[in-house]
């Protein structure tokens, strides 16, 4: 195993408190930090750096962890770019539009979907996300959602099973036998892939006495709760997300009172999606009420054919310091530490000795010049477990 240090880092987002300027990014000014095989040795001042291997010079850029995108949905065939289209000239999202993606992930192949999910995949790389969650949900069939979740399985250890995407057409007239065999059949064949189990608890979905059934009983075969939760209307995603110690309540857009001050006094990490509040000119999500109220915030793709098709985290970051009230730090810190606690992991999301060696370097002195030049491709190099990517 050979050690390389990489020098003269303007900024270091570390996000680890007791370094540097002590802030929740623990930021470290005029840096070096120090990779031994695939982890994080030391990290500080440039002039007290440790003799190593290799040396890199970082040209006075900015070096973070690598972004953890903890909510896609890649394996998938197909567009919808009329759908898209239909919105921006007045339509709005519904749920049925799932229907859409289904179909045609269903008529590919195994070949195609892998090849989808890796080019989706080397997308999300260029732009710096070294972890992604991905999930199952575009085949609503035992064999179509166990095959979804075998694909994903051979590219990340985060996949989630979401048979309960919308009731199959299938069963347009028996919900409660889809929700039999997302209980019983079809968990017994995707378990074995699967970390996670999640439910789109929503009007035209699953309603919560329905979530609430698919996700105990995912419980009972080993998967850990996380719920696509108060997404397109007010319900009773979040409380029910709080109530089953889910990791993650994801969308969190239309919350009462109750629902914030719930995850405020929960694990339950709330995980924004403003790509899909973008894609679908929806009200934003309002990410400064639940960090006022003491809640932890993750940002994430929610990468998607139908409401929200960017693979960018950086778009996102840019978003949601726009419109969602958040600080280029706090955006910064969800994208990153934030992905990383709605994942349960406290191996990455951060670059301080221990951590997974998973990093980037923007073109940039500093990580606020990822919301200050939005749309810019500022990620310049991308280290994935010690070895550069890109
Ligand atoms: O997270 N909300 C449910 N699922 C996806 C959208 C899926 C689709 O429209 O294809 C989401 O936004
Ligand atoms: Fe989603």
């Amino acid at each position: 195993m050979s050690s390389t240090v990489i020098t003269n880092i303007a900024t270091l987002v570390t996000n680890d408190p007791s370094l540097g300027d002590g802030s929740p990014l623990g930021l470290i000014q005029d840096a070096a930090l120090v990779i031994d095989g695939d982890r994080i040795a030391w990290t500080g001042e440039s002039s007290k750096a440790p003799a190593t291997d290799n040396r890199v010079d970082a040209g006075g850029r900015a070096v973070l962890p690598g972004f953890v995108d903890s909510h896609s949905h890649l394996v998938f065939a197909g567009d919808r770019t009329q759908e898209f289209n239909a919105r921006m000239s007045g339509r709005s999202y519904s749920a049925g539009g799932i229907r859409t993606t289904v179909a045609a992930t269903r008529a590919a192949s195994d070949e195609e979907l892998e090849a989808n999910l890796t080019r989706y995949l080397a997308e999300a790389l260029r732009q710096g996300t070294t972890t992604f969650e991905t999930k199952s949900g575009y085949g609503l069939t035992t064999q179509d959602e166990s095959r979804a979740l075998r694909i994903a399985a051979a590219h990340t250890d985060e996949v989630t099973y979401l048979g309960a995407h919308i009731v199959s057409p299938d069963y347009a007239d028996d919900p409660a036998g889809y929700v039999a065999l997302v209980t019983g059949e079809m968990l017994d064949a995707c378990a074995p892939y699967a970390r996670w189990i999640d439910v789109f608890c929503e009007k035209g979905a699953f309603d919560g006495d329905q979530a609430r059934a698919i996700l105990t009983a995912g419980k009972a075969r080993g998967l850990h709760p996380r719920i696509h939760a108060n997404q397109l209307s007010y319900g009773p995603g979040v409380q029910l997300a709080v109530e089953l110690d889910a990791a993650s309540a994801d969308h969190c857009t239309h919350l009462t009172d109750a629902d914030v001050d719930a995850l405020a006094g929960s694990r339950t990490v709330a995980t924004l999606l403003p790509g899909a509040e973008f894609s679908t000119r929806a009200e934003w999500p309002n990410a400064r009420r639940l960090l006022d109220a003491g809640a932890t915030v993750a940002l994430s793709t929610d990468c998607n054919p139908g409401s929200s098709f960017t693979s960018s985290v950086p778009f996102c970051i840019a978003l949601a310091v726009r419109d969602m009230g958040m600080t280029p730090d706090e955006a910064v810190w969800s994208a990153t530490a934030g992905g990383a606690r709605a994942l349960r992991r406290d191996d990455i999301g951060r670059l301080s000795p221990g951590a997974r060696a998973d990093l980037i370097t923007l073109d940039a002195p500093s990580h606020v010049h990822l919301a200050y030049r939005p749309g810019v491709p500022l990620v310049t190099g991308v280290w994935r477990r010690g070895v550069r990517q890109a």
